[in-house]
């Protein structure tokens, strides 16, 4: 049988990684400034982590919902302490579309309304709910997704004027649109649409399954504009690569059996690996790191030519250059053997693991340099 093909793939194997470098079967070395797509938060094969999933899967790998799972809860404990929202409860599924999903169904039984606002340039995922809330033309939304969905601008009036207009039950953004290019919206917009959703009885969802578990130098992005959301969705970093997904619930939703459900999620080897990840974030304060990195990276971008913009916080970067970046990211593939990655044509979008370092990130920065002096 042959794989179905839909990834366009680059021509590499990796067959070992660790922290920030990855090996082909040759023993080529690579750099990670992608992390399978924001994936890899605490490095790769921390030892932690290796350690705490190889301790687990000896014991018991995954037993179903309908038994008591202290591994889930210490993964509660351990998001409430890290998050800071005291008071939330945690819903457990697989990836981060499930988690968007399960976010706009409560939306949805909570408040008994069924459109949504999503934001132009959105990206939600890939399941029929959430593919529903993805404005990209190359997504295809299926005919079955539930909700009604508007896509706007950041534009507070056209959100207040659909929400008189139509019965809303959600406003879901992303405190920094990754696939959309890196694009923030401002700390005052966001406040703003926060009193909006309070005052019209509408769940504003925060998807923070890009740009959440540390990345831009708070635990969540949205802490950032000094908000809470009634309910946050997470993935990608919280497994380090092993596939797990939930959502943060605001105390003001109840919960009942059968509300939502799940075979796999919060199964017991998924949250080993999630709770290894919050401790060695915690331990090796990785959060501050990725702060202090994305400034030091940033900051020395300033001083390059033919870039338009540089955007985004911590360590979620977007390079916005005056041209496609195509070919430049094939040759820091395939010249420099650093992996990036890219949004749109023009834009080159960085989501390394939260443990990079200075020299990792010069080798970065001066490959990228000599890039552009030869594309000049
Ligand atoms: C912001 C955001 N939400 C949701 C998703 C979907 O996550 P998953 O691919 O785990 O379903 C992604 C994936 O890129 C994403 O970036």
């Amino acid at each position: 049988m042959k794989l179905f093909d839909v990834y366009p793939l680059n021509n590499i194997t990796p067959v070992k990684a660790k922290d920030c470098i990855l090996w082909d079967e040759n023993g080529t070395e690579y750099l990670d400034f992608y992390g399978g797509h924001a994936v890899i938060s605490i490095g790769h094969s921390h030892p932690h982590y290796v350690k705490a999933i190889q301790e687990q899967i000896q014991k018991i790998g995954f037993y179903s919902n309908s038994v008591q799972n202290p591994i889930q809860e210490q993964l509660a404990e351990n998001l409430t302490r890290i998050s800071g929202y005291n008071d939330y409860k945690l819903f457990l599924c697989n990836s981060g579309a499930e988690a968007n999903e399960n976010a706009l169904k409560l939306a949805s039984f909570h408040t008994g309304k069924d459109h949504i606002i999503a934001f132009k340039g959105a990206f939600h995922g890939r399941t029929s709910g959430a593919v529903a809330l993805t404005d990209n033309p190359k997504i295809v939304a299926p005919f079955n997704a539930k909700h009604s969905v508007s896509f706007v601008e950041y534009d507070l009036e056209e959100i207040q004027k659909i929400i008189h207009e139509k019965e809303v039950a959600a406003v879901i953004y992303e405190p920094i649109q990754g696939v959309g290019g890196i694009i923030l919206p401002t700390d005052e917009f966001v406040q703003k649409l926060r009193e909006i959703c309070t005052a019209n009885n509408v769940v504003l969802i925060a998807d923070e399954v890009q740009s959440g578990y540390g990345r831009t130098g708070k635990f969540f992005a949205h802490q950032h504009s000094n908000i809470q959301a009634d309910i946050i969705t997470i993935a990608k970093g919280m497994g380090n690569g092993l596939p797990i997904g939930g959502i943060l619930i605001s105390p003001e939703f109840q919960a009942s059996h059968g509300l939502l459900g799940t075979t796999f999620g919060g199964n017991h080897l998924a949250c080993a690996a999630a709770n290894a990840v919050l401790e060695v974030i915690e331990q090796e304060n990785l959060i501050q790191k990725a702060d202090e990195m994305g400034y030091y990276i940033s900051r020395a971008l300033n001083r390059y030519q033919r870039i338009k913009e540089i955007r985004g916080r911590g360590l979620m970067i977007g390079i916005e250059f005056e041209f496609p970046v195509d070919e430049l990211r094939k040759n820091l593939l395939h010249k420099h053997r650093i992996f990036v990655g890219n949004a749109k044509s023009n834009i080159i979008r960085l989501l390394p693991p939260l443990t990079m370092n200075k020299a990792f990130a010069d080798k970065f920065l001066q490959a990228l340099e000599e890039e552009i002096v030869s594309h000049s």
